[in-house]
């Protein structure tokens, strides 16, 4: 009997019971070959030695269920060398034949670590609502959070109407603005901030009060809570760099994988209270936060995380370790995982950005 354990890291994203269930599936049923076991809680599970039993019966019916039956974590092993020691040391003594490894950036980051430096015989599955994952075409988990975010711009555009304001939408996504462009685009923002594109609230005020000259009496402005906006009272998060452009000021605060930890409502409280100067309209604004990663998966992701559940078994049955398995125009492949996060943890991380295309696409119906 081969031991596969399998484990959820960082923040949770439909779709991920999903990929538990078609990995346990697929892999029970090879010849009876293989035994699964869920590590709980992420990385903090394989230190601690904490895992649960998983076999058929254990996944039957999850498939539609958000969250993760394993529980989550973000731990960074690589904080402490001890902390990694401990990890192996369980993976050697639960007597491990492999490991699929499910998470964004920074867990399949510690998954190549510990498959490139120690030998463990990892494949990485990538999963995160903001999409920006390299190497892959879609998260599972991002259109889930695009639904639940325009649903929510739906109900919230009646309201805005009766009252003639404007409503800024704060979506997540710290990074990227996949999450906000889709959403904006699908929702008739009048405007779409994002982290990759650095604009200045005046170019906000502007489109607003030139929507009004149109003879709307309502706006609403979908900001990514990690947007690149200047003039607003913020703690300074962008700051001008000495080109002259705009740039992440080092005095934010950050988690122990180097991300800014964000304040959900930050940002959108402070480009309401600033448009509501500049222009004289009414303003509110509006954090959607973790609604985004609730609720069910849509019918894509808990399709996309069976898609990747499926090939990961696949890649431990072909012994294909150090992989990642993604999804490239409609096909899921399987490619190595170096080259899609960072060498070592000094490094700038690796991201994949919202295309330019996108916003333009946006700039087309604005105003
Ligand atoms: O990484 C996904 C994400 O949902 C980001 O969009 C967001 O900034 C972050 O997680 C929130 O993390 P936490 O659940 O730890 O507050």
């Amino acid at each position: 009997m081969k031991k596969v354990a399998i484990l959820t890291g960082g923040g949770d994203a439909p779709g991920l019971n999903a990929v538990i269930r078609a990995v346990v599936i697929r892999l029970a049923r090879e010849k009876k070959d293989y035994q699964l076991i869920g590590v709980v809680d992420g990385w903090a599970g394989l230190r601690d030695n904490v895992t649960m039993p998983l076999d058929p019966n254990k996944v039957d019916e999850i498939l539609h269920e958000g969250g993760t039956i394993l529980g989550t974590s973000r731990t960074n092993l690589y904080k402490n060398p001890d902390d990694v020691k401990k990890a192996v040391d369980v993976y050697k003594k639960l007597e491990l034949h492999a490991l699929v490894a499910i998470g964004g950036d920074d867990t399949l980051e510690i998954g190549y670590y510990l498959n490139r430096d120690h030998g463990l015989n990892v494949v990485g599955v990538p999963k995160t609502i903001d999409n920006d994952v390299l190497g892959t075409d879609f998260t599972f988990g991002f259109w889930s959070s695009v639904e639940q975010a325009t649903k929510a711009i739906d109900d919230l555009r009646v309201t805005t109407m009766s009252h003639h304001r404007v409503m800024v939408v704060e979506c997540m996504g710290r990074h990227a603005g996949w999450i906000t462009a889709y959403t904006g685009l699908a929702s008739e923002a009048d405007y779409i901030a994002v982290p990759e594109k650095p604009v200045h609230i005046n170019d906000i005020a502007r489109e607003v009060k030139h929507c009004r000259s149109l003879g709307k009496l309502h706006s609403i402005v979908v900001v990514a809570e990690g947007a690149s906006i200047a003039g607003i009272e913020v703690k300074p998060r962008i700051v001008k760099n000495k080109e002259g452009g705009w740039t992440l000021s080092d005095k934010v605060e950050r988690d122990s994988f180097g991300n800014t930890v964000m304040k959900p409502g930050e940002v959108g409280e402070a480009v309401a209270a600033e448009i509501e100067k500049l222009t004289g309209f009414e303003t509110r604004a509006i954090a959607l936060g973790h609604l985004q990663r609730g609720g069910t998966p849509c019918a894509y992701d808990r399709i996309l995380g069976t898609r990747y559940g499926v090939q990961a078994a696949d890649a431990v049955i072909k012994n294909q370790f150090g992989h990642l398995v993604v999804l490239q125009g409609l096909k899921v492949e399987t490619v190595p995982m170096k080259g899609m996060v960072r060498e070592t943890q000094s490094e700038k991380k690796r991201y994949k950005y919202l295309p330019d295309s996108f916003l333009e696409l946006a700039e087309v119906f604005y105003g």
